[in-house]
């Protein structure tokens, strides 16, 4: 498996570089805020629950999203590989990410961080937010959910560096600049990857 954690700040380009990396190596894009948003859009108990956090700009309660991610993970276990976008967010989820893929005997292989500054962030947003509407893209929630990234999420960082799997790209630029950025760090785990599957199917 390769597995991808995709990580950055509100707007800094999370979804749409999963969605081309998902497309180039054949990978599941696993988005906690996209599956909450479907939950929310479908009124159930968890949307209900997820909203009353999402439409403040705080993160959902780690046991929720932890939870969520397990079944999936596990519902999922034989595809190619998986790019998580925006999980983990805490510590104590990046340690459940590593445990839960460990099941398999697998663990995230890298970390693409995506820095860009706040202003670039916050435009982004509030562009997306007039054309698209969603909910959580206005200068309020915009506000607070940057400053949950800065104290809640950005620890994760040195949790990563720490493990030598931290990628840090500038994520300004056209989305073809920074794929191409992201693939240069990327490329080099798939050819290891795919000779240890092979090893594994003729043993
Ligand atoms: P989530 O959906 O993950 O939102 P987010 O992290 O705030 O990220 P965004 O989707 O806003 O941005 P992105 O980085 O994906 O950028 P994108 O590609 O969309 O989470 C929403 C909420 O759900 C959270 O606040 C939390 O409440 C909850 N949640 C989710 N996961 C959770 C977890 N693990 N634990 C607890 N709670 C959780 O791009 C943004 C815009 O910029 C787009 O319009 C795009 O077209 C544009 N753009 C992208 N790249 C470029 C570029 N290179 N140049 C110019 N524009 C660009």
């Amino acid at each position: 498996m390769l597995n991808i954690v995709i990580f950055g700040a509100p707007g800094s380009g999370k979804g749409t570089q999963s969605e081309k990396l998902a497309a180039k190596y054949g990978l599941q894009h696993v988005s906690t805020g996209e599956i909450l948003r479907e939950e929310i859009d479908t009124n159930t108990e968890l949307g209900k629950l997820a909203d009353s956090y999402m439409s403040k700009g705080e993160l959902v309660p780690d046991c929720i999203v932890i939870d969520m991610l397990d079944c999936l993970t596990e519902k999922k276990r034989h595809v190619k590989g998986f790019i998580f976008d925006g999980f983990p967010r805490t510590v104590p989820q990046g340690v459940a990410l590593s445990q839960m893929l460990s099941k398999y005997g697998e663990d995230v292989n890298v970390v693409i961080s995506l820095e860009v500054e706040d202003e670039v962030l916050i435009g982004r947003l509030l562009k997306r937010g007039e054309i698209s509407g969603r909910a959580d893209d206005n200068r309020e929630t915009i506000e607070s959910r940057l400053k949950v990234y800065y104290r809640q999420t950005s620890p994760l960082k040195d949790f990563y560096r720490e493990r030598e799997i931290l990628k840090e790209i500038e994520g300004v630029g056209t989305v073809e600049e920074v794929f191409r950025s992201i693939e240069n760090e990327v490329d080099p785990f798939v050819d290891p990857i795919i000779k240890k599957e092979w090893q594994k199917q003729i043993l």
